[in-house]
């Protein structure tokens, strides 16, 4: 599996609420982590056991070399992430205690991500994951180059990007929060099934506690997630994407792969960070 996308090393604050504009909250001491939706799908999917690499960049810095480090102890592939002459990408979340997170992203050497680098990387792939934060197009590339050498591709379309027509049709599978299915269909309440007149094969939006909506020629099926207390969702869409794809990979239908992507993402909602909150396939078991 090969996963184009970000790596941003995230500055995490627990605070009791964010600050407003003009304001100063002091919060609790910062927390370093790995993170970048790209990386943190990849991570999510070597967890599981997935065969993946990530096509990234990252700086010549210490913030880039932690990343390379975590990245290979997750055992996901580094050899196509790049080391460009940015600095690395940050992130700055601030956690609130209801677990919601609010991000803040510089994404540094992740603007430097380009073409030529999926190019290099896709020879032998089987599911292509594209994520934004990397340069929209650099993501179009990737799909179409995918699509040509018969690669299947899942976009997830987050943070929320324009991006060209063409790039969603004869995309296998379109991933998408409410928020950004809303966006995408200019309509306030979503209607899932409408995200298919764009163009891609089949399409799932994550729906948070209340699991996720997938879409396919055949009809649509609802996919419930169980109950829990979440703690931390930072990076729980990202665990979604990873082991979708994961379960994709393996020849499960998208249905199938929604229903234990749904597991793998409320997991990840039960502990602090992004990263470090993914299951393994033990503990999943
Ligand atoms: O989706 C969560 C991720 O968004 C964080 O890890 C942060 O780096 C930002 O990319
Ligand atoms: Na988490």
């Amino acid at each position: 599996m090969l996963v184009v996308g970000s790596a941003n090393v995230d500055l995490v604050v627990e605070a009791e609420r964010r600050p407003a504009g003009g304001e100063t909250v002091l919060g609790a001491d910062t927390v370093v982590l790995p993170g970048g939706k790209g990386a943190n799908t990849a991570v999510a999917a070597a967890r599981l056991g997935a065969d993946v690499a990530l096509v990234g960049a990252v700086g010549d810095d210490g913030f880039g070399r932690l990343l390379l480090e975590s990245l290979r102890a997750s055992g996901t592939r580094t050899d196509h992430v790049r080391t460009v002459d940015r600095p690395t990408g940050v992130a700055y979340i601030t956690v609130t205690p209801d677990g919601e997170n609010s991000i803040l992203v510089s994404p540094g050497a992740n603007r430097a991500l380009c073409p030529e680098a999926v190019t290099a990387a896709l020879p032998g792939a089987s599911v292509l994951v594209a994520s934004l934060e990397v340069p929209v197009p650099t993501v179009e590339h990737a799909l179409a180059a995918a699509e040509e050498a018969g690669v299947r591709t899942v976009l997830n379309l987050s943070p929320v990007a324009e991006i060209a027509e063409r790039a969603l049709n004869g995309l296998d599978v379109l991933l998408v929060n409410q928020h950004e299915a809303a966006w995408l269909l200019g309509a306030e309440s979503v209607e899932a099934t409408r995200l298919l007149e764009l163009g891609p094969k089949a399409a799932v939006v994550t729906k948070g506690p209340s699991g996720a909506v997938v879409v396919t020629g055949a009809g649509s099926s609802e996919i419930p997630a169980p109950e829990v207390d979440a703690v931390d969702t930072t990076g729980a869409g990202d665990a979604f994407a990873g082991a979708f794809a994961t379960a994709l990979a393996r020849g499960a239908s998208i249905a199938d792969a929604a229903t234990s992507a749904v597991r793998v993402a409320t997991m990840s909602v039960l502990r602090r960070g992004a990263q470090p909150s993914y299951p393994t396939a033990a503990e999943l078991e």
